[in-house]
């Protein structure tokens, strides 16, 4: 998947589904120049990444301006307030060293950053483009991004997910019957829908 700078996707589905796999081998390991929100500390080595904590990054910003920067911002965290406070240090380093050339970035659990750090994921959402950052956001379910970051996505790509709140907030991208088949995906399987073509399934391998 080729994501440009006006690109915002929304990765969902329930945990296990395959979300962090498809955006490191689909859109990290793609891409020259990338950062990650790394709360598991998952990226680094299978994205032949440099891992740093957020401390680096922000004593180092020229670190997200490097020509072939590859990093996995691994945030150090005991609660949900200190995750979300280190989440709008993070989403500030960006906004400074946005710079001419494309930056991919790349949130994934989300739903960790709920509700405490929902202005710092809209204002990225609706921000990202004018900083030439396409962005992925990766959450276990549709209703765990802030209903004004959804809006924002370009492009959704939807493990399964069952939840009626869920379907019926995809049900308004999709429709509904798209919607109604994300219920019934197998693990690692996914339907995509993007604001320029149809919704359509992965074909089977
Ligand atoms: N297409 C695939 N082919 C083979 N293995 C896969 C595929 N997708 C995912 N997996 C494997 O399935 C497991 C779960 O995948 P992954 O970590 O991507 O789940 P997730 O949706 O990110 O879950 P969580 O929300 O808990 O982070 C991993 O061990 C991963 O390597
Ligand atoms: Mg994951």
């Amino acid at each position: 998947m080729k994501l440009r700078d006006a690109d915002r996707v929304g990765v969902l589905g329930v945990t296990g589904s395959g979300k962090s796999h498809f955006v490191k081998h689909r859109l990290v390991k793609r891409s020259r120049r990338c950062v990650v929100w790394d709360v598991h500390s998952e990226y680094a080595e299978p994205c032949d990444m440099d891992e740093v904590s957020l401390d680096e990054l922000t004593r180092e910003p020229g670190l997200l301006q490097a020509g072939e920067c590859k990093l996995a911002v691994v945030p150090e965290w005991d609660d949900p307030r200190e995750l979300a406070t280190a989440f709008t240090m993070f989403v500030s380093e960006l906004k400074d060293s946005a710079q001419s050339e494309s930056l991919l970035v790349v949130v994934d659990e989300c739903g960790l950053l709920r509700p405490i750090a929902d202005g710092s994921l809209v204002a990225l959402a609706a921000q990202s483009r004018h900083w030439l950052m396409p962005l992925a956001l990766v959450g276990q379910r549709a209703t765990m991004l802030p209903p004004g970051a959804r809006a924002q996505l370009s492009t959704i790509v939807s493990f399964r997910q069952t939840d009626p709140s869920d379907i019926d907030a995809l049900a308004e991208r999709l429709g509904a019957v798209r919607a109604q088949r994300i219920t019934e995906l197998k693990n690692h399987r996914f339907v995509t829908w993007s604001q320029n073509e149809k919704a359509k399934e992965e074909p089977e391998k």
